[in-house]
């Protein structure tokens, strides 16, 4: 089964051909950073426009790279939700085109189903159930896969996401945009235990959580002793370093320990961690720790599955016929800006 996925929910125009969720035939990303860098975040209007400027090419590169013809696709793979509505209705409109024009079938994709699916391209196929964290921009959840069936929501964010809680950081220090990258790549060479900020864990048997008091701790922190965003580095009483690199402990911190209970109650040894903020350096090291403490099997995808992509899209929807088959009306298909 050839699918050609087309993903558009935030800020990245992506296509990619995946044959049976697995072998990787081609995947194109045409980012938007350039554009929204300016304003330190993702402005939805002029990402709307970019990917009505970008989604036929690249989708006509995935499809000539795959080697495939659009005779060859059988299916045709697009996310419908949770994301910007704007951003979403340019790939729906694409796809549901293709898929009437070509007479394919059309699969809608929850874009936080794809992100779980890029744990699984590589290595063996999920074959126990799993506990799955999808930390990114726009969510911070916990799910519990099981082979065959859709994920199941175990807990989620109350506020702010992860990677939100990253990039609104990074913005008020005046480091750019994304964040996470930035502050990834800063914390290198900072202390982690150079200061406490909160770590939030509502409570003992909470599978939820909360970012918005690490971010108001940062700002407090920063009025404080000073902003890097106003002053030279070399006047503040600090090292920016340790500052980034403390916040992103209490991040890493919650979002271990928040793992491992979620493992504890359902009781499984397969953990996943996708999404954007999958790619830092210090949550990965983090969890791979944890996991031979308490002998898990880790699967982190590699770093151009974590940020958005299409090949998670085409993987998700091979799962999805192959629980629900082709059961969608082409114009029935619509965004949705949240889902499950
Ligand atoms: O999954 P993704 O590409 O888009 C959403 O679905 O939201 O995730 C984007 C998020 C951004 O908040 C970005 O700052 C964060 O992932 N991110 C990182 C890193 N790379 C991307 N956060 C921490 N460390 C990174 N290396
Ligand atoms: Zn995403």
């Amino acid at each position: 089964m050839i699918i050609l996925g087309i993903e558009s929910s935030c800020d990245e125009t992506a296509s990619a051909v995946v044959e049976n969720g697995r072998i990787v035939r081609s995947q194109v990303v045409a980012s938007q950073i350039s554009v929204h860098s300016p304003y330190g975040g993702v402005v939805p209007e002029l990402a709307s426009r970019r990917h009505v400027e970008a989604i036929i090419q690249v989708i006509d590169q995935a499809v000539r790279e795959s080697g495939c013809t659009f005779d060859d696709i059988d299916a045709i793979a697009v996310t419908c939700g949770p994301g910007l509505i704007g951003s979403l209705l340019v790939g729906i409109a694409a796809a549901k085109a293709i898929a009437y024009a070509m007479d394919k079938p059309l699969i809608p994709v929850n874009h936080l189903e794809g992100h779980i699916w890029a744990a699984f391209l590589e290595g063996e196929p999920l074959d126990e159930p799993s506990v799955c964290l999808v930390v990114s921009g726009g969510h911070t959840a916990l799910y519990y896969v099981c082979p065959g069936e859709a994920p199941k929501l175990l807990g989620t964010t109350l506020d702010d996401a992860a990677g939100e809680a990253f990039d609104k950081v990074a913005k008020l220090l005046g480091l750019g945009y994304p964040g996470g990258i930035v502050i990834d790549r800063l914390s290198e060479n900072g202390n982690p235990q150079a200061f406490h900020f909160p770590r939030s864990f509502l409570g003992k048997d909470s599978l939820d959580f909360s970012f918005s008091g690490i971010k108001t701790a940062v700002v407090n922190f920063v009025k404080k002793f000073g902003n890097p965003a106003d002053k030279e580095k070399g006047t503040l009483g600090y090292r920016v370093e340790d500052l980034v690199a403390s916040f992103q402990e209490a991040v890493v911190d919650v979002l271990v320990e928040k793992t491992t209970l979620a493992s504890d109650m359902k009781g499984v040894s397969h953990v996943a961690v996708v999404g954007g903020v999958a790619a830092n350096r210090r949550l990965r090291e983090r969890f791979a720790e944890r996991a031979l403490e308490k002998g898990w099997k880790l699967r982190l995808p590699p770093l151009s599955l974590c940020t958005d992509n299409a090949v998670m899209i085409a993987a998700a929807a091979y799962e999805v016929w192959k629980r629900q088959g082709f059961s969608w009306d082409i114009f029935s298909v619509d965004a949705v800006s949240r889902w499950y």
